[in-house]
């Protein structure tokens, strides 16, 4: 079978920062999705039930990992949907002629929404540029442009560029001083590095399932700290976000006082059904064993980029870096042909632009990162 066939070896799979794996995942998924197909398909009542119990375990096992409290975290269908939801829910007085701060390396998707948003809420987007010829935003230039007219600030823990991890502690300290609203883009950095809504308390949180999580796309979350959750009203809204979801009296809408209010229509669950094995899998791990792991093998690849001379675009001191290692592929390398090539020899990784991204996971082993030392050599 060629090395791209099913359940090839993973020793050298480098995909983490987009889809993450672990042992058994594919069968442990059908599974899951044919446990729920048995209940929903049963010829009985109970379909709602074991649905709805599906999504409430992904939801309670979301809350431990992050340690938000119970009733703060919600699914959505993606980490857009979720900032979405929650800009339309603040008060106005933290939108309405203050600035929204973000940084020029967050997701695209953040940026992209939030520049539509900006003059229906009467915002105005500030995003804090990178340096010529650096590949993050800097803490220190975040903090300089960070000022008490920011209504809100939202920051990528660990960019999906640089892999580049924010001091968390420093910013969100300075946001306080400055009265914002902070809310944290989690997704390249759950699963791998730790995260805890209440330290530093954060205000909102939001992120997917899919990366180091090793789940399903259409698994996202919104996580809301409880004193904010009341003063939001969000504009998305429906049966769901009642407490009572069948009180239908047209003229008594009410949401409910916990983070249900940012529910709306019949929830989608079979996302949640699919990542539950994968969240599963993954409360049952030693966090600190999968890091370690993950160091050595992220250190080995800067080592090789050191001796190949390949310019390192993500930092090299491990305390700033989340779980990948980015370099830049000299101008000479046609970086989609080599990322296929690489692929033909059973080493998966991708690239933006001339820019090679590489995440070994907790399948990823060192005789594979041997491997991708030997074909950087030969290319190079
Ligand atoms: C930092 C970060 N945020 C968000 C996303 C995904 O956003 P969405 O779920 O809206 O596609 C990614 C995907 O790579 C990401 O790296």
């Amino acid at each position: 079978m060629s090395p791209q066939g099913k359940n090839a070896d993973a020793s050298a799979y480098l995909l983490y920062h987009s889809i993450g794996m672990y042992p058994g995942k594919a069968e442990e998924m059908a599974a899951a999705f044919a446990a729920f197909s048995a209940g929903w398909g049963a010829h009985d009542n109970a379909q709602w039930m074991h649905a709805l119990g599906m999504r409430q375990e992904f939801i309670d096992r979301w809350q431990t990992l992050i340690g938000a409290p119970a009733g703060t975290l919600t699914t959505s269908e993606n980490v857009t949907t979720a900032l979405n939801s929650l800009i339309g829910a603040l008060p106005e007085e933290h939108l309405k002629g203050r600035r929204l701060l973000i940084a020029g390396d967050c997701f695209p998707s953040m940026h992209f929404l939030l520049s539509g948003l900006a003059a229906r809420y009467g915002f105005t987007l500030d995003t804090v540029p990178l340096r010529p010829g650096e590949s993050w935003v800097r803490d220190e230039d975040v903090i300089a442009r960070w000022g008490p007219d920011v209504g809100v600030a939202l920051l990528t823990f660990v960019t999906s560029t640089a892999s580049h991890r924010c001091d968390l502690e420093t910013l969100v300290a300075h946001g306080r001083r400055m009265g914002s609203i902070i809310g944290v883009d989690i997704t390249q950095a759950v699963g791998l590095l730790p995260y805890d809504v209440m330290h530093p308390v954060v205000d909102f949180s939001i992120s997917t399932s899919l990366k180091w999580l090793c789940a399903t796309p259409g698994a996202g979350i919104l996580h809301v700290a409880e004193p904010l959750i009341e003063a939001c009203r969000p504009e998305l809204r429906g049966w769901f976000s009642q407490a009572d979801i069948f009180s239908w009296d047209l003229d008594k809408f009410a949401f409910a006082n916990d983070i249900r209010r940012f529910d709306n229509g019949t929830p989608s669950i079979l996302a949640c059904a699919g990542s539950l094995p994968a969240l599963r899998w993954h409360a049952g791990q030693d966090m600190a064993a999968l890091l370690a792991h993950n160091r050595r093998l992220a250190g080995s690849i800067v080592d090789t980029a050191k001796e190949l001379k390949l310019k390192l675009v993500s930092p090299e001191n491990e305390a700033e870096r989340g779980g990948s290692v980015m370099v830049a592929l000299p101008d000479t390398v046609n970086p989609g042909a080599f990322v296929q090539e690489l692929a033909g020899n059973g080493i998966y990784a991708d690239h933006r632009s001339q820019i090679l991204r590489l995440s070994p996971g907790c399948m990823t082993t060192e005789a594979g990162i041997a491997r991708l030392a030997e074909a950087l050599k030969a290319a190079l």
